[in-house]
């Protein structure tokens, strides 16, 4: 799986998380008390921007339907049945975010 340089770590920091392009994939990017974390900005129930929801501790919330996902596991914490959330690796390089896809 190829790393892709997705955005700033220093504008992550300042946004607290963000939607990103990896390729042809739409990810979201995390900061979670310093610790970077990406999961797939499309949520797995019906496919809402889960950037237009909200994140909070380490939890991210879909607009749609409240589904509830755990963002360093993908986990459903809460909401409709639905696969997890897919999550990637990250890691930081040179002032970087990349995301492993
Ligand atoms: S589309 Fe996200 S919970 Fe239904």
């Amino acid at each position: 799986m190829p790393w892709i340089d997705v955005a700033s770590r220093a504008t992550l920091a300042e946004r607290r998380w963000m939607e990103v392009a990896a390729g042809r994939k739409a990810v979201l990017l995390f900061d979670i008390a310093g610790s970077v974390h990406a999961t797939s900005a499309i949520c797995p129930h019906h496919a809402a921007f889960l950037s237009q929801g909200s994140f909070e501790a380490d939890m991210v919330d879909c607009p749609r339907h409240q589904g509830r996902f755990h963002i360093p596991t993908g986990a459903l914490l809460r909401g409709p049945a639905c696969p997890s959330l897919a999550v990637y690796p990250t890691k930081i390089e040179d002032g970087r975010v990349l995301v492993e896809i």
